[in-house]
């Protein structure tokens, strides 16, 4: 006779309890990334929409800027360390291979009864987490769990390299995650396409590097990225819309990743969105910030404080690996 083992009891949904960031103290104008790069602050502006970016001092870590958010975003939801059932870090600029930085972060927080994992899905990291973080706690694996964003995007990113030099920037953001009366996190729609994993990768691994190659870094084919995140943008946003049971029409706001605001305003437009739908162009001040975009994008739109409290907003990942996800949440 097989065992009925007892499960953990079911909860109605989840939601966003609260949001904190980090960004790092140093501001970095276009002007100083031309001194590497054949560019200007002109053409910088024009074609991705960045006037500045932050990048981190020694002492600001994927570890120390993920602990700050996400102290923040526990103290905004009142949440204590000891009800954190799960941290997920999302990063693409840890350069240590193991442990993963998100139980040093869990261990900063004083979460010590959390679990703790690191997710690699570059740009799209943070919505994976946020859906993986939605399904923990309706199950009730986890009371609560702390979502992360936190990158060091200047440590991979070729400073002489004018396809991707401009583009990037360092920061964190976090969320906490937990239980709700009714779901204050849609369905994830996520995919991920492998055999176009060249467009955005590393030019060398760490044991070429060992051997004496040069430090690896990331390059990507922008036009063709490009191309494929304005069609992918809107095809998901509307499958998310889809699946929760919403139409454009009743988004407060729409907070895509961050990668270039050609972009972001591309997918505002196919989309049609409402007056009054607030978007997100945190891109313009903070670069692209890979897994941290999107938390850091909601906390600029939270602080001007003309979003609705319990209104719908839409949040769409894309990047490396070609991986994607979308979903919408109601807002903190
Ligand atoms: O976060 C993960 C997802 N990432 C993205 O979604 C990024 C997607 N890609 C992009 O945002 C854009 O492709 C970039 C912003 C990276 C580049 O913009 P673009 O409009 O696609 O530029 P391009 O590479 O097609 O180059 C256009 C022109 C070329 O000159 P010609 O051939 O027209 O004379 C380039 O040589 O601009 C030139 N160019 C530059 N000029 C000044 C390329 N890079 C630069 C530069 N400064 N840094």
């Amino acid at each position: 006779m097989m065992a009925r083992l007892r499960l953990p009891e079911r909860r109605p949904g989840s939601r966003i309890l609260g949001v904190g960031v980090y960004r790092p103290t140093r501001v970095v104008g276009n002007d100083e990334i031309c001194d590497r790069i054949d560019s200007s602050d002109e053409w910088i502006r024009r074609r991705s929409g960045i006037a500045t970016r932050r990048f981190a001092g020694p002492d600001e870590t994927v570890i120390s800027m993920a602990a700050e958010a996400a102290r923040k975003a526990m103290a905004q939801s009142g949440t204590d360390p000891g009800d954190v059932g799960m941290v997920l870090l999302a990063t693409m600029s840890f350069l240590e291979q193991a442990p993963a930085a998100a139980p040093r972060v869990a261990h900063l927080l004083g979460a010590r009864s959390a679990g703790s994992l690191d997710i690699s899905a570059a740009c799209s990291g943070f919505c994976y987490a946020l859906g993986l973080a939605d399904s923990l706690v309706r199950s009730g694996d986890a009371r609560t769990v702390v979502v992360v964003g936190s990158e060091r995007m200047s440590d991979i990113v070729d400073p002489a390299d004018r396809g991707t030099a401009f583009l990037f920037g360092d920061g964190a953001g976090a969320v906490v995650v937990g239980p709700s009366e009714t779901p204050g996190i849609g369905p994830v729609v996520w995919g991920s396409d492998g055999e176009r994993h060249h467009v955005i990768a590393h030019d060398r691994s760490w044991q070429e590097a060992r051997d004496g190659e040069p430090w690896p870094y990331m390059r990507m084919a922008g036009p063709e990225v490009f191309r494929w995140a304005t069609r992918i943008v809107p095809e998901i946003s509307r499958e998310a819309l889809d699946r929760a049971g919403l139409e454009t029409g009743d988004l407060a706001a729409f907070i895509p990743h961050q990668a270039n605001l050609r972009i972001i305003d591309a997918a505002a437009k196919s989309l049609d969105l409402a007056p009054h739908t607030a978007v997100a162009r945190d891109v313009v001040t903070a670069g692209n910030t890979s897994a941290a975009s999107i938390p850091l994008a909601l906390d600029q739109l939270l602080a001007q404080g003309t979003l609705p409290s319990g209104g719908p907003a839409l949040l769409v990942g894309f990047g490396a690996g070609l991986a994607h996800a979308a979903q919408v949440v109601t807002l903190p």
